[in-house]
């Protein structure tokens, strides 16, 4: 019965909310539910770091190897192999720095000796059973070598062959430039620039038993100063001869292209099979085709805003190796307005776009146009092979084909996102996306994609897509931001082990760990486990953890979908209140009329609206208390600018979260007026005498003391200005004792029970004596001065009681 009323409440309370909050529900859906500094995560054993070498920097090339359960990194000068379990258990460390020589000759060349001119590892890819392959900038010379690492992950070998193979074309001379390699078959692919000066850009593709093969040198058609931030492999068909390379870069965008200079996402592709022409393209790629990214967000005023700048993508596979889908990462180039976006990409558009129209340079103004005219056969960018044409090798084109494809890199149609736009938005922050991992989850109510999003200061967002009603329709919750590293850092490098359950981020200062998830922290109710939506937690009957799709069904709560505790937590929610674990807090807050005050309350997620209620007494009617000019609510909780008579009463803070209601604070306001307050001060003063005289003992002590700290804050900050600064420290106290709070709820509730019991006689009493002693009045700066006063006089004699009483408030 108890129960079923609580459910009718909190559906009303749910209609009224989503009716008259609507404005404020969609401004919190894109704030963190949780947020957790690096402190801690490393407090709460939720962080393992690696914090680099006083002499190397420059954390950004990862390669893992989870059946030897190593991470391999590539850094300044060195290459490191780390154990999955902890990074920072038993790490293998080699140094592998330019000659002397070398580094002379890079110095002489005007670069700069300890940013440029070391060996900068670039290229980490698997290249047989026991090695690694393996190149670095080598002080602007660049340089390849093998890297043992065993066969099983008992062999513990980690050793650099002494033999150096050339590295230009593979890793970059620049440390800064940015190259995608994978090693494909004994073949490395790459995307890099192959110059001193960084003007030489191609891709590449070098070892193995063919000739080098690259793209046009020193056309800007094919590639205008670009920026290669991912290489992978796609199957066209069943055949492998139609096996695909894609490339994913950003460029300067083709003359003639956009008005004025302008960045473009780009995804090339070339055939795996490609050995270039016979008579022209001789060593370069015939098969090579580029098409534009979109990842927009139409604006206001009709002109779409552009997140351009690609800066890194991941593959998601699907039950089709032919369809991963594909999520990029980007930024807009405006040094104005700061945005990040993610978009996703399917295979299926994509090739639609390669198969669509040339872009083709034409017309009066010579602009780019689709190519109406005839395409010769076989189609550029189809690879030689028995599906389509059998031809066998690209040196069997047609002259014409060649010539076409020479002429024709670009595509004219852009390749747009799923749904047409962005599947996360972020422009009202301080900071931008520069990496994702993807991990499919399996929860009780389906499939979740969770995005791992890694930031330029050093953050990581954990967000989940949810369909609202079908696949057009996905709503980001944001699950949490954490921070990785002990000061803001580009994140530059991410990799998920799904065996271990752990992600590990590089970083120009090092190398951190952490747990894809960590269901306890999302409370210890059933309802804070489902509000989560995490789809690694459910509530397992007793507490919030990790989701096994193999587990018993019946005992697991969690609902990713609608994020809905009434129909998951419901008949929990007696076990709850039986076992201690809600959260309501209990308090008494004592005020001075005409003065304000603040009544805090936060709740624990960052994404609940917090609503108050008032009551005047426990048997009354709650109402609703709505802000206006003397009554504010805040984030941090209730403001009342001037006190009355009669706002004495009980305060409810409630937080609501997806329809959700919660209690989580009860506060008993007691406004004293000024005439009263005088009388408690002279009273004090005797008290002050009398406690000189140790057998007196004062009837009112407690109570007397548990308003008096209350009533200092507040005469100490008298107007409004001032009051903002106390709720101000009053939130930063809070939040550096909220974690010890939970346990102490239980204690206070206990010791509030206690108190109730002990003191209601008391209470009144002492109610009737101030009642009956009005006195004169005067103004608040003296009095403060006068609490000052007494607070010194009685500092050693009340801190005992002091100290029990603020445990429940603050501790
Ligand atoms: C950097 O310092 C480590 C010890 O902290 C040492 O093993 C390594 O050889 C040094 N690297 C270089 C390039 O000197
Ligand atoms: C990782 O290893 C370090 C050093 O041995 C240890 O202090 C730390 O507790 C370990 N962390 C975890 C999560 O196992
Ligand atoms: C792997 O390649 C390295 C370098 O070429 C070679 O020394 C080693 O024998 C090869 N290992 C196997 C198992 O083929
Ligand atoms: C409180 O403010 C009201 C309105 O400004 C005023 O009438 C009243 O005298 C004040 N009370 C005290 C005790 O200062």
């Amino acid at each position: 019965m108890g129960s079923l009323w609580g459910s009718i409440t909190l559906l009303f309370v749910a209609i009224l909310l989503r009716t008259e909050r609507n404005g404020a529900q969609q401004t919190k859906n894109n704030v963190p539910r949780l947020k957790l500094s690096y402190k801690e995560m490393l407090e709460s054993n939720n962080l393992v770091t690696f914090a680099g070498l006083a002499n190397s920097s420059g954390y950004h090339t990862f390669l893992l190897d989870e059946e030897k359960g190593r991470l391999v990194v590539g850094a300044k000068d060195h290459i490191f192999s780390f154990n999955l379990l902890n990074i920072s258990k038993d790490y293998a460390q080699i140094t592998w720095p330019p000659s002397p020589t070398r580094r002379d000759e890079c110095k002489w060349a005007g670069k700069d000796l300890s940013r440029e001119c070391s060996n900068f590892i670039k290229v980490l890819q698997p290249f047989n059973q026991t090695h690694l392959y393996v190149c670095g900038t080598g002080a602007f010379h660049p340089v390849c070598s093998y890297l043992e690492v065993g066969k099983k992950p008992e062999d513990s070998v980690f050793r650099l062959e002494p033999r150096l193979e050339n590295g230009r074309g593979k890793s970059p001379y620049d440390p800064k430039l940015l190259t995608a390699s994978m090693l494909i078959d004994g073949e490395l692919y790459a995307g890099t620039s192959a110059d001193f000066m960084g003007r030489d850009f191609a891709i590449f593709r070098t070892l193995g038993k063919h000739h080098p093969i690259r793209t046009e040198q020193h056309d800007s058609r094919w590639l205008n100063d670009p920026r290669f931030v991912g290489v992978h492999q796609i199957p066209e068909s069943d055949n492998p001869e139609d096996d695909k390379i894609y490339l994913f870069f950003r460029e300067n965008a083709m003359d003639g292209e956009h008005v004025g200079k302008a960045t473009h996402a780009r995804i090339g592709q070339l055939c795996k099979n490609d050995l270039g022409g016979h008579r022209s393209l001789v060593n370069k790629w015939t098969t090579f085709l580029k098409a534009r990214l979109i990842c927009s967000v139409p604006g206001s005023n009709g002109i779409d805003t552009h997140f351009d700048e690609l800066q890194d993508v991941f593959l998601m596979s699907t039950k089709d190796p032919k369809s991963p889908i594909i999520y990029g990462v980007f930024t807009t180039s405006s040094n104005i307005f700061k945005g990040s976006a993610v978009c996703m990409y399917s295979m299926t558009d994509i090739r639609r776009v390669f198969l669509g129209p040339y872009a083709h340079r034409d017309g009066p103004n010579y602009q780019w146009v689709p190519f109406q005219g005839r395409v010769p056969y076989p189609r550029p960018g189809t690879c030689p092979s028995k599906t389509f044409g059998g031809f066998d090798t690209t040196k069997d084109f047609p002259d014409e084909v060649v010539t076409f494809a020479r002429s024709h890199p670009a595509m004219f149609n852009p390749v747009s996102p799923i749904n047409n736009r962005p599947i996360i938005v972020k422009t009202d922050v301080d900071y931008q996306f520069t990496q994702i991992v993807v991990d499919k989850v399996e929860a009780e109510d389906g499939q979740y994609d969770v995005m791992f999003i890694g930031t330029d200061i050093g953050t990581i967002l954990k967000v989940v897509s949810i369909p609202r009603g079908s696949w057009h329709d996905l709503e980001e919750v944001l699950l949490e931001e954490m921070n990785v590293f002990r000061e803001p850092t580009a994140i530059t490098a991410m990799e998920l082990s799904t065996k271990q359950q752990q992600l590990y981020l590089g970083s120009d200062i090092g190398v951190s760990q952490m747990p894809l998830h960590r269901c306890e922290v999302y409370g210890k109710a059933c309802a804070e486990c489902c509000l989560a939506r995490d789809p690694y937690c459910a509530w397992d009957g007793t507490e919030c953890s990790r989701y096994f799709p193999m587990a018993k069904r019946r005992t697991r709560r969690q609902d990713i979908r609608n994020g809905d505790p009434l129909t998951q937590c419901s008949d929990l929610q007696h076990y709850d209140e039986l076992n201690g674990q809600t959260t309501l807090l209990y308090k008494t807050v004592y005020g001075v009329e005409n003065s304000s005050t603040f009544l805090e309350c936060s709740p624990k997620s960052q994404r609940a609206l917090t609503y108050w209620q008032y009551q005047r007494s426990t048997d009354d009617r709650k109402q609703e208390i709505k802000s206006e000019e003397r009554f504010i609510s805040t984030d941090q909780g209730l403001l009342i600018r001037t006190l009355d008579k009669k706002d004495s009463g009980i305060y409810l803070c409630q937080a609501v979260e997806h329809g959700f209601m919660q209690t989580l604070l009860k506060v008993t306001l007691e406004v004293i007026d000024t005439d009263r307050l005088e009388d408690l001060l002279h009273r004090d003063e005797e008290a002050a005498a009398a406690a000189a005289a140790p057998a007196q003992d004062l009837p009112s002590t407690p109570n007397h003391k548990l308003w008096y700290r209350d009533f200092l804050s507040l005469v100490n900050h008298p107007t409004l200005n001032r009051v903002d600064e106390f709720c101000e420290q009053v939130w930063k106290r809070e939040r550096k004792h909220r974690k010890q709070k939970a346990q102490l709820v239980q204690q206070a509730q206990l010791h509030q029970q206690q108190q109730s019991q002990q003191q209601q006689p008391q209470q009144q009493q002492q109610q009737q004596k101030l009642v009956a002693n009005p006195h004169t009045h005067m103004n608040a700066q003296g009095l403060a001065a006068k609490w000052k006063h007494l607070q010194e006089r009685q500092k050693g004699r009340n801190r005992r009681t002091h100290e029990l009483e603020r445990a429940p408030r603050s501790v």
